[in-house]
């Protein structure tokens, strides 16, 4: 009976999260709107429509669609420029070395992203080999904390949801696992992911005992 590891991309396995942060800043900046690490935080997890609106409302900004779609295309022509030169080394610490030992243990692994640029970076980081599955923003109506990411990642690997674990950076993605009564494990600030089963501050703090005893 195996369990299904799903993993979200940004901020869990790649370090990008730090330029989705950078893209969107720049955007906020040309609108005059202040955007902190804090306000981010409410981006992470989230659909790149979706961030734009938030930034947005944030600025108490009503914008026309053209202008959105200007902006959604200036924010992933900047985000896309940082990815250029990507490879294994922007594969965030002690990561490799889990992913290896699911596999090595025989378990499923998927990934559960929000983001339409996921496959090229998996294959920049040449990881995309170590996944059974791959859901992400190209296939989802729905965005996290809705669960639809990580349901459908389970369907693929015809695990139940019970038998799911989710490992996300995000808030909105912890809520989302949690709601498909998934397991959640918060990579990260625990003050942040308080909601989540497991919290560790990074990869580093995960040891093969404790990926041991999720699979027991
Ligand atoms: C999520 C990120 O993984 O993907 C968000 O946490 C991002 O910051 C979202 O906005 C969508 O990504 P993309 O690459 O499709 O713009
Ligand atoms: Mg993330």
């Amino acid at each position: 009976n195996k369990k299904a590891f799903i993993f979200d991309l940004d901020g869990v396995i790649v370090d990008t999260a730090k330029y989705h942060f950078l893209a969107w800043q720049k955007i906020a900046a040309q609108l005059g709107i202040e955007f902190t690490p804090e306000h981010n935080e409410q981006l992470k997890g989230v659909s790149r429509v979706r961030s734009l609106d938030i930034i947005l409302e944030l600025g108490k900004i009503k914008a026309s669609q053209e202008d959105k779609d200007k902006w959604l295309i200036q924010k992933n022509e900047d985000y896309l420029s940082y990815l250029v030169d990507m490879n294994q080394n922007e594969i965030l610490p002690g990561v490799l070395p889990i992913l290896e030992f699911i596999k090595e243990k025989n378990q499923l692994i998927a990934l559960g992203s929000a983001s339409k640029n996921a496959r090229p970076i998996l294959e920049k980081t040449g990881i995309l080999n170590l996944f059974d599955a791959i859901v992400d923003g190209n296939d989802v109506t729905n965005a996290k904390p809705d669960p639809e990411v990580f349901l459908r990642a389970a369907h693929l690997l015809q695990s139940k949801n019970e038998n799911s674990l989710v490992f996300e950076d995000s808030v909105a993605g912890i809520q989302a696992a949690n709601s498909a009564n998934m397991i959640s494990i918060g990579i990260g600030d625990e003050k942040i992911l308080h909601e989540a089963k497991y919290i560790f501050k990074d990869f580093t703090f995960i040891d093969e005992a404790f990926i041991e005893s999720l699979i027991n």
